[in-house]
């Protein structure tokens, strides 16, 4: 429990990895309809919550945070007011944000921040909301927001906010190349579609809804990394590579090392490779660490939002 002015609430959330995502028809919102398979990875946001009369942020972590905004357009410090708002709670919170997802790398760390701040502020404020609730703002904070909150592994249609649980055994093991520069989420779908016009490619018409594919299903279930290497996918892997060139080399260099397959996690830039087991891992690490690049090691699935 906590009372008014002392305590501090502890929250926690995952970034991700879409081992699968197939982008349809743009939709009326500007979205674009999607199909992807979300794996939550064990690359978590702590996010501590204090009372305060205002709104604020804070950051910390193993990344450097300085370029974050801190103010009203941070996602953290929407999801705050947006659940006051909501539940007319009429104080505000100060957070303090320790990152470790990497920021603007397509694995949802900002999505994890307003995950994790959803479930600290509820706590803090003791608010009443339902899960529901809270995944109902969630989803209006971004496509993302509900999976970082339940986790696990779990289908996304629609925006990728509408999840359905997928069944998954075992744990994955990836080694994530991180790159020294962000991307931008709608400049990444936004080459998509000029892609597809250049091409006049109307290959997702309304009416042909994206779907995952089979064969993803079947190795999430079966627990099989030599099957999932397989079957990882991502529709937004061209166009990243055609605004970021140099990617191409790390998923190559990747692969040479090791991995069983690499993708583009997300809207990038950071490289997921999948592995096989520990050993493999390590190995690959030290071979893409002596290329220079950044490296951390990611188990999944792992749990969604949850208080410490
Ligand atoms: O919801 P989120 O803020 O994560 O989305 C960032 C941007 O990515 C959106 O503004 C949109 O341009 C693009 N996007 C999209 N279709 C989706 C998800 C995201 O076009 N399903």
């Amino acid at each position: 429990m906590t009372s008014a002015g002392t305590s501090v609430v502890h929250a926690r959330a995952p970034g991700k990895i879409n081992v699968f995502l197939k982008v349809g028809a743009v939709l009326e919102d500007g979205y674009h309809d999607l199909a992807t398979a979300y794996q939550a990875v064990s690359l978590f946001e702590e996010v501590r919550a204090t009372p305060a009369s205002d709104f604020s942020v804070e950051f910390s972590g193993s990344i450097d945070t300085s370029g974050l905004a801190t103010d009203g357009s941070n996602l953290a410090i929407k999801a705050a007011r947006a659940l006051a708002r909501k539940t007319g709670y009429r104080g505000g919170v100060h957070l303090e944000i320790e990152k470790n997802v990497p920021i603007a790398g397509g694995m949802g760390g900002g999505s994890a921040d307003a995950a994790a701040t959803l479930l600290a502020c509820d706590a803090l404020w003791a608010t009443g909301a339902t899960k529901d609730e809270l995944l109902a703002i969630a989803a209006e904070l971004g496509a993302d927001v509900p999976f970082s909150f339940t986790g696990g592994t779990a289908i996304g249609t629609g925006r990728g906010d509408r999840l359905s649980p997928a069944l998954a055994k075992g744990k994955f093991q990836w080694v994530l190349a991180l790159a020294d520069f962000g991307m931008s989420t709608p400049g990444v779908f936004q080459e998509l579609d000029r892609h597809r016009d250049r091409h006049a490619q109307d290959i997702y018409p309304a009416q042909h809804q994206p779907s995952v594919d089979a064969n993803v299903l079947q190795a999430l279930r079966a627990g099989d990394p030599h099957m999932l290497a397989d079957a990882l996918h991502n529709d937004l892997q061209a166009p990243a590579l055609h605004l970021a060139p140099g990617l191409g080399k790390v998923l190559q260099l990747g692969e040479e090392n090791g991995a069983l397959a690499g993708i583009l996690s997300g809207s990038g830039p950071t490289v997921a490779f999948l592995v096989a087991d520990a050993d493999s891992a390590l190995e690959l690490q030290v071979a893409l660490s002596a290329s220079r690049l950044r490296v951390v090691r990611a188990t999944g699935p792992v749990h969604g939002a949850r208080l410490i």
